[in-house]
C-alpha cells in the first residue's frame, strides 16, 4: 500500500514510533506541523477514543488531508485504571515514573499489573473510524530502568525487562501503539 497520512500530534516520540511501524507497510506519515496545522486542540474527552477523535478531526479540518491521531496512556490495575486518559497530566514531564513508583510503593508484586492502551482515530472526507491496542501482561517495576522510549517506559516491565531497556524494534513489535497501527493498516487495506 502506498499512502500518505498526517499524524495529529506534537509529540515527537509518538510520531517517530508510528513512522517506524507504518513505513514498512508503505504508509508515510507527515507531522501536523509539516501539513501546516499549528494547533493543540483541548483533549477534554473522557475516553482514549474521544480524545483521539478530537485531535484527528481538528487537524483534518485544518489540512483537508487524511489524518490519524493517537491517544494513549497507562492503566494500572491497583489504581483502578489510573492514570489512564490523564497519563500526560499525571505529573510534570520527566517526573511521571518517580511519582508512580512512590504511589505504588506499598503495592505487592502480584497486584502490580498494568497495561498501556492506545486508540488510533482515522478521519478523511468520507470515513471516520477508531482502532485500539493494548500491551499484554505488563507490570509496574520497583525502579526506573533503561533509557530508550519515553514517558512511563522505564517502569513498565514486560517479562524481566522494561520497555525502556528494549530497542525501538523490540518495543514496536509488542506495544499498544503497534497493535493499534496494525489494525489501522488492515482497515485501510479494506478501503482501497
Ligand atoms: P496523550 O495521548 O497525548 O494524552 O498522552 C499520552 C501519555 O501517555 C504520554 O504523554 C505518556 O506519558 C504516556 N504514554 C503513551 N504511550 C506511551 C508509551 O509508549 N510509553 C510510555 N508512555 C506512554
Amino acid at each position: 500500500m502506498q499512502k500518505k497520512l498526517v499524524m495529529a500530534t506534537n509529540n515527537a516520540n509518538k510520531l517517530r514510533e508510528a513512522r517506524e511501524i507504518l513505513a514498512p507497510l508503505g504508509i508515510e506519515l507527515i507531522s501536523q506541523k509539516e501539513a501546516g496545522a499549528y494547533i493543540e486542540p483541548e483533549e477534554n474527552g473522557t475516553t482514549f477514543a474521544e480524545n483521539a477523535l478530537i485531535k484527528a478531526r481538528a487537524v483534518f479540518a485544518e489540512t483537508g488531508l487524511p489524518t490519524i491521531a493517537d491517544d494513549s496512556g497507562l492503566c494500572v490495575d491497583a489504581l483502578d485504571g489510573r492514570p489512564g486518559v490523564y497519563s500526560a497530566r499525571y505529573a510534570p514531564k520527566g517526573e511521571e515514573c518517580a511519582k508512580l513508583l512512590e504511589e505504588m510503593k506499598d503495592i505487592p508484586d502480584e497486584k502490580r499489573g498494568a497495561s498501556f492502551q492506545c486508540v488510533i482515530a482515522y478521519v478523511d472526507a468520507d470515513t471516520v473510524f477508531t482502532v485500539s491496542g493494548a500491551t499484554i501482561g505488563g507490570k509496574i517495576g520497583y525502579e526506573e530502568r533503561g533509557t530508550n522510549g519515553f514517558g512511563y517506559d522505564p517502569v513498565f516491565m514486560c517479562g524481566d525487562r522494561t520497555l525502556a531497556e528494549m530497542s525501538a524494534e523490540e518495543k514496536n513489535k509488542i506495544s499498544h501503539r503497534a497493535v493499534a497501527l496494525n489494525g489501522l493498516y488492515e482497515k485501510l487495506k479494506e478501503k482501497v
